[in-house]
C-alpha cells in the first residue's frame, strides 16, 4: 500500500492505559501500533478505505474510565506523508533481550551478538511483532522454554514472522508461518530471508487453522481472545501426543471469562501461565 492509502491515529494517553488503547487499535484493524514517550501516546496506522470506522474507534477509547482506566487525553488523524512514512516508527523499535537468550535487533543498526545469543534481525514495516508488545515477549519467553530442537512449529498470526523465525533459530526443524494480511506475509517473509532461516521456515497468507495440515509439536498463536476461543476445538487434533499450544493476545479478564474454559474443554491441559500488565500467556499440552 502507499503511503497516502493509511491514515495515521495519535492517542495521548498515561501508561495505564496503553494495553487497552493497542487493544482497541489492533481489534479496530490498525497496524504498525507503537507507544511512544514524551508525550506518553499510542501512534497507529489505519487504511484509509477503513476510515468510516474512526468514529466507533474514538467513541471506544472515551469509555476507558467506564473500566477504571485513566482518560484518553487527545485523539488525532492526520493523512500519512511520503516523506514521513518510511523511517517514522524507526525511531522507536530498539534492541531488546527476552527471556535467557534471545535478542531481537533492528535490521538497520549492528550488534556484536554474545556466543550464546539468539538474534533475530527485524525489519517490522507495519506489521505487527517487534516484542514492545508484552503479548509477544510472553509469547518468545515461552517459546524459549517449550521449544525443543528437531520440533515442527506452526506460528497462527505470524505478523513480522518474528515467533516464527524466533521457533526456528531455537532448533525447530520446520516451521508454517501464517497470516490472514498479505502485507504481514510479505514483511515476515522479508525477515526470514534476511535471518537465514529460509530453508524451514514457510510463511503463508491463510485465515486461520484452516489453513495447515500436518500435525505439529509446537503451536503458538498471539490472536485476540475471539479467535483463540472459537478456534480451540480445531487445536488438538493438529498437535501431536505431548504437543504443546502457547497462546496469548488476551487480558486476564478475557482468560478468565472464556479463554482458558474453552481452550481445557477442548482436550488441552493446562501447563503455565504467565501476565505482564493486563496481558495473559499460557502453554497448554496435549495429553
Ligand atoms: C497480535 S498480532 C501477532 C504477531 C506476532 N505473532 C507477535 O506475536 O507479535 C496478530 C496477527 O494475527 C493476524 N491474524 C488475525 N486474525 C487472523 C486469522 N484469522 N488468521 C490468520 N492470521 C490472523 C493479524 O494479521 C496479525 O498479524
Amino acid at each position: 500500500m502507499k503511503p497516502s492509502e493509511w491514515l495515521s491515529i495519535r492517542v495521548v494517553a498515561p501508561p495505564p492505559a496503553w494495553d487497552a488503547v493497542a487493544t482497541v487499535l489492533i481489534d479496530s484493524g490498525c497496524a504498525g501500533v507503537e507507544l511512544r514517550e514524551q508525550p506518553y501516546s499510542i501512534v497507529a496506522y489505519l487504511p484509509s478505505t477503513e476510515k468510516e470506522r474512526l468514529d466507533e474507534i474514538e467513541a471506544q477509547l472515551h469509555r476507558l474510565p467506564e473500566y477504571d482506566l485513566p482518560a484518553v487525553q487527545r485523539f488525532e488523524v492526520q493523512s500519512v506523508s511520503e516523506q514521513n512514512w518510511h523511517t517514522a516508527w524507526r525511531r522507536y523499535f530498539r534492541s531488546r533481550r527476552f527471556g535467557e537468550r534471545i535478542r531481537v535487533q533492528p535490521s538497520w543498526s549492528g550488534y556484536r551478538p554474545a556466543p550464546d545469543e539468539v538474534v533475530i534481525r527485524l525489519d517490522p514495516g507495519l506489521a505487527f511483532g517487534t516484542g514492545g508488545h508484552a503479548t509477544t515477549a510472553l509469547c518468545l519467553e515461552l517459546l524459549e522454554r517449550y521449544l525443543q530442537p528437531g520440533m515442527r512449529v506452526a506460528d497462527m498470526g505470524t505478523g513480522t514472522g518474528i515467533l516464527a523465525i524466533a521457533a526456528a533459530k531455537l532448533g525447530a526443524r520446520e516451521v508454517i508461518a501464517v497470516d490472514d494480511d498479505e502485507l504481514a506475509v510479505k514483511i515476515a517473509q522479508g525477515n526470514i530471508e534476511r535471518n537465514g532461516v529460509a530453508d524451514r521456515v514457510r510463511a503463508q497468507v491463510g485465515d486461520g487453522f484452516h489453513a495447515l495440515s500436518g500435525t505439529f509439536d509446537l503451536i503458538v498463536c498471539n490472536i485476540i481472545s475471539g479467535f483463540l476461543i472459537q478456534s480451540a476445538p480445531q487445536v488438538p487434533p493438529m498437535l501431536n501426543a505431548e504437543g504443546v499450544y502457547i497462546v496469548s493476545g488476551t487480558s486476564g479478564r478475557n482468560w478468565r471469562g472464556g479463554v482458558r474454559r474453552a481452550i481445557e474443554s477442548a482436550g488441552l491441559q493446562l501447563e503455565e501461565v504467565r501476565k505482564r500488565r493486563t496481558w495473559v500467556a499460557a502453554a497448554f499440552r496435549k495429553p
